[in-house]
């Protein structure tokens, strides 16, 4: 005890990573529970930058144990290759360090192949995913034809499992997507050899974690994406396809709610998303630009430009209340260094309407304006700054301002890519 959730608190890439590899030092295990390989955590520790797409950020401390819940779906490629990666640079010299979940749902060629080509034949009206299979590996989830890890392990569930879905892809694929249909036995081959190789990381994320719980060990699960990219509470469609808020930490690795003590959301200084879909705060202009080249806001799993916005606190309460968030961590607040003056939007304007809480209506969603208050900038260099009180007054103003808004407590805030450029405010490990 105490177990943390770490959440994004906007459309992801908020700097989680960061919080995640920051906390693991008071954690005995980290678990993903959602999302896959579409997420991209950049990691610096001295002057080496790490990016971890799957395998949780405690993986950088040796001796934490790290798990991948039954709720994230797994591409075998980019796992094995993240493996062998973090091996080179020494880390996870004990395989000992990783389980994965056997009710993984594996993410298999032909989910990577219709998720492009259907973005392709959605032309201009597409979600801009991330390409890499992950809507259509949770649609066979849900529509119970997945393929999961413990299929995957024995040769003849696999084989079985895939012959029984392959036609049915490759009808899609030819008939409707206009592409070329996959070889059966081509698949069966590569994926063999995956399974020997995952074979020594298979558990169960439930039975180990409702050991640790009894045994009061320190938990922290690592959210992927952002709240406003669930596929229940966000911007649908405009969302990715799993459940990215807090709550999914418990069904995406099989423990109950009553044993989470804290839910900390990540959110940016500022705003950023990749992809299509509504973002009621976005600078489209030269403002826009000069946030994407401070904050260097281009993508980490597939390198696209970021769209930048000012700080959207409408859209914070809803991750607010979406996660019952408990803490809030400000990451990038340096970005804003050079700006003479910063806007925040505080409510948005619709037909008239002043609107507070987030419109759950896309149509009303996308017709909205943001109101903004304008904010006295700092225009000096914090990013070594490691104290509240040593901020200077117009940046602990906006700090005030975003924590009051936001109407929950902020509990460390980033001030650079480093781990030492970190305030901690409290930290929920040592809050009981
Ligand atoms: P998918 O998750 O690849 O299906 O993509 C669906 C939407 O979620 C797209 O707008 C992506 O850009 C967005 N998305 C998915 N993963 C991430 C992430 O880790 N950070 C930011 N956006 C993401």
């Amino acid at each position: 005890m105490p177990n943390v959730v770490i959440v994004g608190a906007q459309w992801g890439d908020e700097g989680k990573g960061k919080v995640v590899d920051i906390y693991t030092e008071h954690a005995d295990e980290v678990i993903r529970f959602q999302g896959g390989n579409n997420a991209g955590h950049t990691l610096v520790v001295g002057d080496e930058k790490t990016i971890l797409h799957l395998i949780p950020s405690g993986i950088l401390h040796p001796g934490k144990r790290c798990i991948i819940g039954n709720g994230v779906v797994l591409d075998p490629r980019v796992f094995i290759k993240e493996i062998e990666n973090l091996k080179a640079k020494g880390y996870m010299q004990d395989d000992s360090q990783l389980v994965i979940d056997g009710n993984v749902h594996i993410i298999m060629p032909y989910h990577t192949n219709i998720d492009i080509a259907r973005e392709e034949k959605k032309g201009d009206k597409k979600i801009g995913t991330t390409g890499r299979g992950i809507g259509p590996a949770y649609e066979d989830k849900i529509g119970r034809r997945g393929i999961r890890l413990n299929d995957l392990i024995r040769p003849d569930v696999f084989a079985r499992k895939l012959q029984e879905v392959l036609p049915e892809k490759n009808f899609y694929l030819e008939k409707y997507l206009g592409k070329a249909p996959l070889s059966e036995e081509g698949i069966l081959e590569e994926y063999s050899g995956y399974a020997e190789t995952l074979k020594k990381y298979v558990g169960c994320s439930s039975t180990i974690l409702g050991k640790s719980i009894a045994e009061e060990r320190n938990l922290l699960f690592e959210g992927a994406q952002g709240a406003l990219l669930d596929v229940d509470h966000g911007t649908y469609p405009f969302v990715t396809s799993s459940s990215t808020v807090s709550g999914s930490a418990c069904i995406g690795s099989g423990v109950g709610p009553r044993c989470i003590d804290h839910v900390i959301g990540i959110s940016k200084a500022y705003v950023t998303r990749v992809g299509g879909g509504p973002f009621p705060t976005e600078l489209l202009d030269e403002m826009g630009d000069e946030l994407r080249n401070a904050g260097n806001e281009f993508g980490s799993t597939t390198g696209r430009p970021r769209r930048c916005g000012w700080f959207d606190a409408v859209a914070l309460r809803e991750a607010v209340r979406t996660s019952g968030l408990t803490g809030l961590a400000i990451t990038k607040l340096d970005v804003l260094n050079d700006l003479e003056s910063i806007k925040v939007c505080t409510a948005y304007s619709y037909k008239g309407e002043m609107l507070e809480q987030f419109p759950r209506d896309f149509e009303v969603l996308r017709e909205c304006q943001p109101v903004y208050e304008e904010l006295e900038g700092w225009q000096c260099d914090i990013s070594e700054v490691t104290k509240l009180e040593d901020l200077p007054q117009a940046a602990r103003n906006y700090l005030d301002k975003l924590v009051e808004l936001a109407g929950c407590p902020m509990v460390l805030v980033s001030v650079g890519p480093r781990r030492d450029q970190t305030i901690q405010v409290s930290n929920p490990f040592l809050q009981g």
